[in-house]
């Protein structure tokens, strides 16, 4: 069981990053957006990305241009019918997911392996919408795509062995990382980073330190990349703040729940980078 071929749905910054390794990895691929503005900001992103690649002479001008010729746009859903695998990357929402995965049941053909990038929801009850529980599982990528090297392969009860190695060997192919995990609310790297993130914030909240010296503790103490009120905004507060409140709903550990003074930027409207302020101020 080899995949050669993919269909991601969704081309925001996940879904772009997916279909973007996919291509350069050699892989045929079509990405689907809801609308042709929304396909043509996500295309957009992946040229402007490669073309930065180019810039740096990491590749040449003729592998952007193989790499784009690999990956196909669309915005009709039946045009993924003969696709491998099938990642879905949309919206953190179980109502659209569930609709998307009964419709692909109707479209795509019997051996079409499905998969779903969310971060927070049970790959479990996800694979209850489809029509091919031993075909379904979790494909977890990491933000910025194309440079965080992990996989979480998400396992489930119902999901077949040669399915599920046929995905890791995917994963593989692409350069990436897979480590194997079963399905539980924010899988492996959730599971300790949300609870890290939140507690940054109360360390916050309690005046233990300012949020420059926290961040600048984090990065030099542990090594980190980001401090973790740089992750905060990098991630979005909203996605955090929705991650954190599906954790505690399952774990019901103080540690999960979201704390106050993230909830409360979250009703503001500072959601970190995307929306110009979260911690930190962007709009300077
Ligand atoms: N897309 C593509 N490439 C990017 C990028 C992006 N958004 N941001 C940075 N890069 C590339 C740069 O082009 C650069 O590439 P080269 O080495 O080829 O030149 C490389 O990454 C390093 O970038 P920079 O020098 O600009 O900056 P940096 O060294 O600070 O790295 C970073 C930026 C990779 C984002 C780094 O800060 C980092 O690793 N941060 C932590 C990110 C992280 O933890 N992500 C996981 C979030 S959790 C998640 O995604 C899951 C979830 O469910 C919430």
């Amino acid at each position: 069981m080899v995949i050669k071929s993919i269909g991601v749905i969704g081309c925001g910054q996940m879904g772009a990053g997916i279909a973007q390794v996919c291509g350069q990895s050699g892989v045929t691929t079509i990405v689907r957006e809801v609308s042709q503005e929304l396909l043509d900001k996500g295309m957009g992103s992946i040229q402007k990305a490669l073309s930065k690649q180019a810039d740096k002479g990491k590749i040449t001008e003729s592998e952007v241009e193989e790499t784009l010729s690999r990956i196909a746009a669309t915005t009709k859903l039946v045009d993924l019918g003969n696709c491998d695998l099938v990642v879905e990357a949309v919206t953190e929402d179980f109502e659209t997911k569930r609709q998307i995965f009964q419709e692909l049941g109707d479209i795509c053909k019997g051996e079409t392996i499905f998969a779903s990038n969310t971060s927070s929801l049970s790959i479990t009850q996800l694979m209850t919408t489809s029509d091919r529980p031993d075909r379904f599982l979790g494909l977890h990528f990491f933000n910025p795509v194309p440079v965080m090297k992990l996989v979480e392969v998400v396992k489930t009860f119902a999901v077949d062995a040669d399915v599920y190695e046929a995905v890791i060997q995917f994963a593989e192919s692409l350069g990436k990382t897979p480590v194997r995990c079963e399905d539980r609310t924010g899988f492996l790297v959730n599971r300790l980073l949300i609870p890290y993130l939140l507690d940054s914030v109360r360390a916050l909240e309690s005046g233990t330190g300012s949020m420059e010296d926290i961040d600048e503790a984090m990065k030099l103490g542990c090594g980190h990349p980001m401090g973790p009120f740089q992750l905060l905004d990098f991630i979005g507060l909203d996605t955090i703040y929705q991650i954190a409140t599906i954790m505690y709903d399952e774990f019901r550990e103080s540690r999960m729940s979201p704390p106050p003074l993230l909830r409360r930027m979250v009703y503001a409207g500072r959601m970190g980078r995307k929306s110009g302020i979260g911690f930190y101020d962007y709009r300077r």
